[in-house]
Formats: structure tokens, sequence, C-alpha cells
């Protein structure tokens, strides 16, 4: 493995050094250069946050998985690792998939799926997927073991692991599809290597609900336990399920040896256009994190043409209503970046467009929903995007602009009760991350600003808006 690791490396820094930097992001985890999509393997071992993701190293487009790694101290500030792990083995000739990460006793050890086409590479009615585990000693170099599971027979798509530890015992939840119906399904090891099957945690009950449930994770949220997968195969139903694909959860009731009891139906992470396949971790302290993929499948990716595609959202806390709806919000630690705030007054605008000046990379505003009667109002990021309300469809709307009538479009959320609406806005280069009333709400889009002009300013059309309060911040880079 380590000539094929040496040639990926290699082949990395070289289309770093023809990478263009105008859309490349300055505060999200991305790869050097090529492509990269679903984070993979993120844990907090030895004292060190550790992010792998799927990457292409030798091209911009997706092709054999291997792991890019990138590690922090303070899940802020980041530093590139070498490439993890590379495919070529019998088990993961054309791809290492999807996966985790655990501490067995103080060793890394990754879970990840083997992938090999049977058929035409990218035929995927004809392919081979088990389950794999690797090694380390430093958190830097792996060691590969090969297969530890394999799926019963007529099982071709059985990826994306998750493994925890519970009672003793190492639980494993995957990603399957079963007679064209996407499934999870629940393994249990006393060692890592040999695993039993335990049930099916959940399953889609007609082809509606997807017809494959990937990346899967299960875990205790409050009082509850959630379950995320990223279903395939849900067709468009109003403001709901607008992307390729999504991401969402299922909330119930689990112990150990019992069945998922799910109380709450599947309910969507994230509003946006670009999420998917998100994975959580816990950090130091105990609490759930989250990275999800900032971009979608089949979506044009304008910096592919910049050498590079695909990014990390922020890393996210997760938290649980009272009610039973998930919250994510930017993951406490983020404030570090933040550079001297500036402060501004209080706004009120009318049928107006008002520049909030340089670049602000976070912006806080708080909007006053009783007190304004503008048919739209709120912020635009130079003419790539603007989030406004909605005053008749009484939505809060992030509309995304572009040459390419494909990244062209609407992606919405009601408005919350209450009199006044908080947004934090995180802007980088080519993404927004927006979080609504501390998390009630999240929007995750790609923004592909002309001239890299995505400075923020306050709108209002055909009346008034008032802003009380507003507050911006440029941010560090988090590369080290
Ligand atoms: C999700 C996914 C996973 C798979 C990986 C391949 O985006 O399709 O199911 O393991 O990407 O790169």
């Amino acid at each position: 493995m380590k000539e094929l690791l040496a040639q990926a490396d290699h082949a990395v820094e070289k289309l770093r050094a023809a990478r263009q930097n105008d859309l490349y992001p300055r505060f999200h985890l991305a790869a050097q250069a090529g492509w990269i999509n679903d984070p993979n393997g993120l844990i907090f071992i030895n004292g060190v946050y550790h992010a792998f993701y799927q990457h292409h190293p030798f091209d911009e487009n997706w092709g054999p998985m291997h792991w890019g790694h990138a590690t922090s101290r303070d899940l802020v500030h980041w530093q590139h690792q070498p490439i993890a792990l590379a495919p070529g083995d019998a088990d993961d000739r054309d791809g290492c998939f999807s996966g985790c990460a655990v501490d067995d006793h103080g060793v890394l050890t990754l879970l990840y799926t083997g992938h090999v086409w049977l058929g035409e590479p990218g035929d995927d009615s004809k392919l081979r997927e088990v389950q794999c585990l690797a090694t380390s000693q430093d958190g830097i170099h792996f060691t590969k073991h090969g297969a530890v599971l394999t799926p019963p027979a007529g099982i071709m798509h059985f990826r994306d692991p998750k493994v925890w530890r519970q009672d003793e015992q190492w639980w494993m939840v995957v990603g399957v599809k079963d007679s064209d119906l996407g499934q999870v399904w629940l393994y249990r090891s006393d060692n890592l290597r040999d695993w039993r099957f335990e049930r099916v945690l959940a399953a889609a009950e007609h082809a509606r609900q997807g017809y494959m449930w990937e990346c899967p994770d299960f875990f205790p949220l409050g009082e509850r336990q959630l379950m995320i997968f990223s279903p395939q195969g849900l067709a468009a139903q109003g403001y709901r399920y607008r992307n390729l694909f999504q991401s969402g959860y299922l909330l119930g009731n689990w112990q150990p040896g019992e069945a998922f009891e799910v109380i709450q139906p599947f309910s969507e992470l994230d509003a946006g256009h670009d999420f998917y396949a998100p994975q959580t971790f816990t950090a130091a302290d105990g609490r759930r994190l989250l990275f999800g993929w900032m971009d979608m499948w089949e979506s044009p990716m304008p910096s592919k043409a910049h050498g590079w595609a695909g990014a990390l959202t922020l890393p996210r806390e997760l938290s649980l209503s009272a009610a039973g709806q998930v919250r994510m919000q930017p993951a406490r630690e983020l404030t570090a970046l933040r550079r001297e705030a500036q402060r501004f007054d209080a706004v009120r605008c009318r049928n107006q467009r008002l520049p909030l000046g340089d670049a602000l990379h976070e912006l806080l505003l708080t909007l006053d929903l009783t007190g304004s009667d503008a048919e739209r109002y709120g912020v635009n990021l130079g003419d790539a995007a603007r989030l406004y309300v909605d005053n008749q469809a009484h939505r809060l709307v992030l509309e995304r602009f572009s040459d390419d009538p494909a990244l062209c479009g609407c992606r919405s959320v009601p408005l919350p009760t209450g009199d006044h609406l908080q947004l934090r806005l995180f802007i980088d280069r080519s993404s927004l991350e927006v979080f609504v009333n501390d998390g009630e709400a999240c929007l995750t889009s790609r923004i592909y600003p002309q001239d890299g002009d995505c400075r923020p300013g306050l709108f209002a059309e055909s009346g008034e808006a008032h802003f009380p309060a507003i507050a911006g911040w440029t941010l560090d880079s988090i590369w080290q």
C-alpha cells in the first residue's frame, strides 16, 4: 500500500500546484486539491481530532475512493495529513468507501467499505461491498487487515459502517439496499473482527421512502435515540426533498438487545441546496458533533475548473428540543476564528439595498418580523445569493443565483413563530451556512460569487424592514 499512497500524495501535490483559490474555502475543511465527498472516521482520540473524507487525489471528479485526512487539537485549526487509505487490495480493489473510526484501547481503528466493481466500473447493478478494518499506531499511517464482514447472498449494496461501544460490546450499523428498499442493519462484536447479525433496525416500507439508505448513524441524544441516514430515491414533495438525495433522521427509543421504536417520522436535517452524508462523533467533553458533506451528487461544481471539488460543513453541535426536533448549531469553539467585532446601528430599510461593508465571514442579525412590512427583506451576498423573509409565503428563503440555470433556485423553511428572527450566517468563498434561531433550522448551500464578491448587504422590497441588531466578523483561516 505504501507505493499507492505515495503516488496518491504526489498526485494531490501536483493538482495543488495548479489550484486556483477564488472559490477555495478559508474556514471549511477541504482537500488540498482533487475531489472529496463524505466525511469519514470522525473521532477525538489521544488528544487529537481526526477528520477523514472520501477523496480522489488524482482528479477533481469522483473516482477510486481514497481516504484523505486532516487533524486538529482544538476542532478549529487543522493540518492536512498524508492520505490514509488507498484502494487496490482484493477487498477494496476499486474504492475505500465511507466508514468510521473507533478508539480500540488507544489504537485508532477504521472500519470502512471495500468496494469492487464486478461489471463495468460505475455499473451499480454488479458490485461487491464488504466492511474492512485498518489500524494505526501513530494516528497517521494505517495497516489494512482486510474484510471483517461480508453481506449475505443477494445483497450487493452494503456500506458505510458506523461503529460504537456500548455495554462492553461493539455495535455496527450498515446501510443496505434489499429488494430496492433502503434499510439499516445492526451487528455486534466482541473484538471488531467477528461480527454477528443482530436485526434490521429500520427499513423503508415502500419505494417512496428510498431504495438505498446510505451513511447510517445511531446514537443517543437527550432522552432519545437518533438514527441519521441519507436516503436515495425520495421524490420532491412541495418544499421538502428538493435535492437529488436527502439526509435526515428518525427519532425513537432503543436499548441494546431491543428493536428501535420509532416515534417520529423522517425529518430532513438541513434545508439548503448542499448537505449530504453527515456523520457524528463525540467531542472531548461529550457533546455530539456533526460534519456533513457540503455538496450534492450530480450538481454542477464550478470549482472543478480550479482543480478541486467538495468541502465539509462547519462542525455542528447537536441537541434535541423539547418537541423532539434536532437542533444544529456551529460548534462553540468556532468563535476562536473571530477577529475584532464590527457592530452596526439598528437599520430601517425601505425599498433599498444597503451594503454592510467589506468582507464579513460571520454575520449575526436580528429581523423584526412584526415591525417589518416589506414583501421581501433580508440579506444579499453580492449577487451570488440572498436570504430573505417572504412575507407572502411566510417562509425564510435562500435563493441562489448563477449563470448556470442548474445552480439557480430557492430552498426555504417556514418562518418560526415569534416577533423576532435571529440569523447567524457563515459566508465562505463559495458557501453559505445559515443557522436560524439557535439551530431551529439550518440552510447550507454552495454559492458561486462573480469576481469573488459575496459582501453582505441588507435589502427590503415593496415596503420597510427593521433590523434591530447587527454584528459581523471576519474570520481567520483554519489551516495551520
Ligand atoms: C455517500 C456515498 C456512500 C459511499 C460513498 C462513496 O455519498 O455514496 O454511500 O460509501 O459515498 O464515495
